[in-house]
C-alpha cells in the first residue's frame, strides 16, 4: 500500500447529527434525516471531484431498530423517496452504488428499491458508492463467519485474509479515512473490522451541513497524516539498515 497516498482511495463515513440540525431549527427529527439525503447526494460527486474511488457511509445501524417506530418507518419511507427521487441524478454522475446489510429483516419494498439501484448503475465506474443499511461491524463478521463455514472452510483455512474476503466490503481495499460528523468520538458498530488502520477524522459539524469545506479539511487532515501500518516511520526506513 501507498503510504504516502495524498487523496485516499476509500472513504468511510458515519453521517451523524441530522437530528440536532432538526432540532437546532425546532424541527422534527425527520426534517433532518431528509436534509440528511441532500448532503450526501451532494457529498457523493464532492469525493468523487477529488479522486476518492470508494465512498462508503453509514446510513441505518442495526442498533437503530432502538428509535421510536414513528422515527425509523420514516426512515424507511425516506429510502423509497430519496431512491425515486434521486437514483436517475446519481446513476448519470456515474456513480455505482452497493448496498451492505442484512437484507432479510428489511421490508420487501425496501429490498427492492436497493436492488434497483444496484442494478441500474452497475456498470458505473466514477465512484463507488456503498450505503451500510441495516448494518452492524459485528454483524458482518458473523455473517462472514457463517458464508466461509457454509463454504467448507475449515479452521486450519480460515486465516485473516480468508475471512476477510467475506466481510462485506470484501472486494474493496479497506478505508484509508473514517470521517464521523456530529462530534461524537466512536465508531458506533460502523465496519469493525476493515478500519483496522484507518486514519480516524471527527468534526463538530452536523452531518446535514457537511459540504465541500468540511470535505477539504478532512483530506487535508488526511494527507498531513503518518501511516505507519505497524512499521516504522518511512524517514528512518529509509536511513534504517535493518
Ligand atoms: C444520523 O443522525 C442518522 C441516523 C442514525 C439514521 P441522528 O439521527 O443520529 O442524529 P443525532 O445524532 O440524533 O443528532
Ligand atoms: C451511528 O449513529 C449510525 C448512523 C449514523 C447510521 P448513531 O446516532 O446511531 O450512534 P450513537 O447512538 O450516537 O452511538
Ligand atoms: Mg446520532
Amino acid at each position: 500500500m501507498d503510504r504516502h497516498a495524498p487523496v485516499p482511495r476509500h472513504v468511510a463515513v458515519v453521517m451523524d447529527g441530522n437530528g440536532r440540525w432538526a432540532r437546532q431549527r425546532y424541527m422534527p427529527r425527520f426534517f433532518g434525516h431528509k436534509a440528511g439525503v441532500d448532503a450526501l447526494v451532494r457529498a457523493i460527486d464532492l469525493f468523487a471531484d477529488r479522486g476518492v474511488e470508494y465512498l462508503t457511509v453509514f446510513a441505518f445501524s442495526s442498533e437503530n431498530w432502538k428509535r421510536p417506530a414513528d422515527e425509523v418507518s420514516g426512515l424507511m419511507g425516506l429510502v423509497l423517496v430519496a431512491v425515486s427521487k434521486y437514483l436517475g441524478r446519481i446513476a448519470a454522475k456515474g456513480v455505482r452504488i452497493r448496498i451492505i446489510g442484512d437484507r432479510d429483516t428489511m421490508a420487501e419494498r425496501l429490498q427492492e428499491a436497493w436492488s434497483l439501484a444496484e442494478r441500474s448503475t452497475a456498470h458505473n465506474t466514477r465512484i463507488t458508492l456503498t450505503v451500510a443499511f441495516n448494518y452492524g461491524g459485528r454483524w458482518d463478521v458473523v455473517q462472514a463467519c457463517r458464508r466461509a463455514l457454509a463454504d467448507g472452510i475449515d479452521a486450519e483455512g480460515l486465516d485473516e485474509h480468508a475471512l476477510g474476503r467475506y466481510t462485506m466490503l470484501g472486494d474493496l481495499p479497506d478505508p484509508d479515512l473514517f470521517i464521523r460528523t456530529g462530534g461524537e468520538m466512536r465508531i458506533s458498530n460502523f465496519l469493525l473490522w476493515q478500519v483496522a488502520y484507518a486514519e480516524l477524522y471527527f468534526t463538530e459539524t452536523l452531518w446535514p451541513d457537511f459540504g465541500a469545506p468540511d470535505i477539504d479539511a478532512a483530506l487535508a487532515a488526511y494527507a498531513g497524516r503518518d501511516r505507519r501500518f505497524g512499521g516504522i516511520p518511512p524517514m528512518l526506513a529509509a536511513t534504517s539498515s535493518g
